[in-house]
């Protein structure tokens, strides 16, 4: 089956969005046709919109330099032909939950990495390797929003994707205590050091909100589908401490955990060279070939050298040793801008079309 579907980025002048417009600029199934942010850079070319601010090391797209920047005011009434919308915008949670359902009710697909409908009891939030079997919410959404097509799907939080994605291939050992501690990159808060400058040579030891959002969405990423809702998982009790770090692009996490049959390390090593999952299958545009990558070298994974792996939707780990009070620990490493953000959401919409969700 060939795909082709007429997309918008809303929020297309910020980070993420400025990743969505590179990686949709030569995407074979997306097109980008619309470009919406805040009416501070509504009606401005795209170019013009972020000029002084692109933060990317590639340049702006051709394809969407000229597109004009739109108002995402009324957004339900700019949406006409439009079948896939991506969305990464700073605004407060109430208003981005209202902005994504009124543009799922033009009966248009909603791909989200805000976290505002992340607790949403029928909006799936999906990591594509790890439970696409949530995607199964989607009809009972539609009844709720009363469409027969638009939808709301989200990405998780990015700093859980470096060691969520570790520890779904030994689930069925029976993980009971985790302690993570996570490094995160200054792009996570929408920043480079020119516009942050106080963060170079330092470390900030709180990220808002993120320590909670470590600890609860893993189990909803691991829970069960029950119709109309996931049912999250009871274990692990999880421990989560966030650190702003002086890095660009990639978070790490630092990972000890508890099993009730520990794991031999030959047996961890062989279920993450193993780990593969729908996107590998359905050899999807945006997968990486090898979804975890061990490295056997001591100081790897680094930000610096491993970010980009395989495209930067690839999970770097290494570190593997026995813990002394828990049963192992480790690193793992992700691209948070693309794994972590656009990537992932595109690689949802991937999976999104390649499941019949996109057909009309
Ligand atoms: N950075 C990451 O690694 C990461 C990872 C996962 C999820 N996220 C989430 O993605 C979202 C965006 O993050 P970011 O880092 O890209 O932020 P950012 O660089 O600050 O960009 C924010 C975007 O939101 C737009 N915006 C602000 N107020 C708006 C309004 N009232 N109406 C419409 N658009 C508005 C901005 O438009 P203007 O340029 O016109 O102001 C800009 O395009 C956040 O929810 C964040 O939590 C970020």
């Amino acid at each position: 089956m060939t795909h082709s579907y007429r997309v918008a980025v809303v929020g297309a002048t910020g980070y993420v969005g400025q990743r969505f417009v590179t990686l949709l600029d030569s995407h074979p199934w997306f097109h980008v046709d619309r470009l919406f942010a805040s009416p501070r850079s509504a009606g401005k070319s795209y170019r013009d919109a972020v000029d002084g601010r692109w933060r990317l090391t590639t340049p702006v797209p051709s394809a969407s330099a000229a597109l004009m920047v739109e108002s995402s005011e009324a957004i339900e009434d700019k949406l006409d032909g439009i079948d896939l919308v991506f969305c990464a915008v700073d605004m407060p949670k109430d208003a981005v939950r209202e902005l994504e359902e009124r543009m799922a009710r033009t009966e248009t697909v909603v791909v989200s990495n805000n976290s505002a409908h992340r607790a949403t009891p029928d909006v799936p939030m999906v990591v594509p390797e790890i439970n696409h079997e949530h995607l199964a919410l989607i009809p009972a959404q539609r009844r709720r929003l009363g469409t027969s097509h638009g939808f709301i799907a989200v990405k998780p939080n990015c700093s859980i994707q470096s060691y969520v994605p570790a520890l779904s291939p030994l689930l069925d050992f029976g993980i009971e205590q985790l302690f993570v501690s996570t490094y995160q990159a200054i792009s996570g808060a929408g920043k480079t050091f020119a516009d942050w400058p106080e963060m170079v040579e330092n470390l900030i030891p709180y990220i808002g909100g993120e320590e909670e959002k470590s600890e609860v969405e893993p189990l909803r990423i691991w829970g069960r589908f029950a119709g109309d809702h996931i049912v999250p998982a009871t274990k692990p009790l999880i421990s989560a401490q966030c650190y702003r770090v002086a890095v660009q692009e990639g978070h790490t996490a630092s990972v000890s955990v508890s099993f009730r049959e520990k794991p031999g390390r030959g047996e961890i090593l062989e279920r993450w060279a193993a780990c593969a999952g729908r996107p590998q299958q359905l050899e999807l545009p945006s997968a990486p070939r090898q979804f975890l990558h061990y490295f056997d070298e001591d100081n790897r994974p680094q930000p610096r050298l491993d970010a980009d792996l395989e495209g930067g939707m690839a999970v770097s780990i290494g570190r593997l040793r026995e813990d002394p009070i828990l049963d192992w620990k480790f690193t793992c490493l992700s691209h948070n801008t693309l794994r972590g953000a656009a990537g992932g959401a595109v690689l949802t919409a991937e999976l999104l079309a390649a499941e019949g969700y996109l057909a009309r």
